[in-house]
């Protein structure tokens, strides 16, 4: 989407200035207003958040505020989609930055996940196919789901979101991140050899043949996300070298072999979890994004924490997500202007409000 550039006043203002302009700000707007930030969002966004989480506590603490009038959504754009489906009509969604989306969304759109649809059911004759999509999609996406009796899921709930999928149908259409629905297919026991597909959708028949479909209990999106494909095998087996006794813990939208080659996995809120109950001097080698790694190592200074990958990888659409965006949102709000606005359209919003519901209550 689209974002018109940031008025010229806010331009190179010191993080001071913006700090005590945002904090007028939210004193003005009161209880009306209730900012979310998710865990890759960089510092100076945390420190003005009122929740801080993962897409799947974020989307349960967006539902949980009916009396907020505006929800200013530090993330990306699928994020704020899904807190203005679970929000009232008086609601207002709002994302500081437009151009803040998310790439391993934007790899699968609603004309190619219909035309797969159609394609797989040519081919699996009486066989039932269930419909799960990554939260990191579009809302029009979800729907598709709601519609077509599947679910939503996320790196926290994906193995019984994609277990009651399985008690639904025969096969498992699972969309967009190939990692997470190959990480959770085997997690539940199956073979990702023998039992699961990779769906391309710029090929026929997204790359397979008839048969190998029929014999899959998965069929998996070709989406991936760039940050998390960053981490290595070799990686890991470096940082048990230069620290001996440390422990991996990963996110699920990894690569399978890098998953099986860590300690532990889990979303970012596990991540934060498993660290901040770890008793002081617990070293911990971290494969996700960088700006949730480097707050733990600064906030719990009493143990040794380090990004698996040496480079800096941060999600560079989180990251649009510029302080000076947020006093912008904020100071409009105060004016009674609202900008921003995350809307979607009603006839999207019913079927994709069951997807996320059935989320919620199957993985509650
Ligand atoms: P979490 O739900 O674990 O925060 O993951 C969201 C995400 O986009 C990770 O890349
Ligand atoms: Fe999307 Fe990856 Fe960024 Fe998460 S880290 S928001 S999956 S691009």
């Amino acid at each position: 989407m689209y974002q018109e550039p940031l008025p010229a006043e806010y331009i190179n203002l010191s993080q001071e200035e913006i700090d005590s302009r945002t904090r007028a700000a939210k004193k003005a707007l009161g209880s009306r207003l209730v900012i979310l930030g998710h865990h890759y969002q960089r510092d100076e966004i945390i420190a003005h958040a009122d929740f801080r989480g993962d897409s799947y506590k974020l989307a349960k603490d967006a539902a949980a505020v009916p009396d907020a009038e505006f929800i200013v959504f530090c993330g990306v754009h699928f994020m704020a989609e899904s807190a203005d489906i679970l929000t009232g009509p008086n609601q207002k969604v709002i994302l500081p930055n437009l151009a803040a989306g998310c790439s391993m969304a934007d790899m699968a759109n609603l004309f190619q996940v219909r035309s797969a649809w159609k394609q797989i059911h040519e081919v699996i004759g009486q066989s039932t196919l269930v419909p799960v999509t990554y939260i990191n999609s579009a809302a029009n996406l979800k729907a598709f789901v709601g519609e077509h009796g599947g679910t939503v899921c996320t790196s926290t709930n994906a193995p019984t979101a994609v277990a009651w999928a399985l008690e639904q149908g025969d096969k498992v259409f699972f969309f967009p991140d190939q990692h997470l629905g190959r990480n959770t297919g085997a997690k539940l026991g199956y073979d990702p050899e023998t039992e699961m597909v990779v769906w391309d959708p710029f090929k026929p028949l997204g790359g397979n043949t008839p048969e190998s479909i029929q014999a899959a209990k998965f069929i998996l999106w070709k989406g991936h996300c760039s940050v998390h494909k960053r981490f290595t095998i070799e990686q890991i087996e470096k940082a048990r070298v230069d620290y001996p006794g440390i422990q991996v813990l990963v996110h699920p939208e990894c690569e399978l072999e890098v998953v099986n080659a860590a300690d532990l996995n889990g979303s970012t809120e596990f991540i934060l979890k498993a660290v901040t109950n770890s008793p002081a001097g617990s070293k911990w080698a971290i494969g996700t994004e960088i700006n949730l790694v480097s707050r733990l190592a600064k906030e719990q200074p009493d143990k040794t924490i380090i990004c698996l990958d040496p480079e800096i990888c941060p999600c560079s659409t989180m990251y649009r997500i510029h302080p000076s965006f947020l006093l912008w949102t904020l100071e409009n709000l105060v004016a009674g202007n609202l900008v921003n606005q995350i809307v979607v359209p009603e006839k999207i919003r019913a079927d994709a409000l069951v997807a996320l519901q059935r989320m919620l209550t199957v993985c509650a």
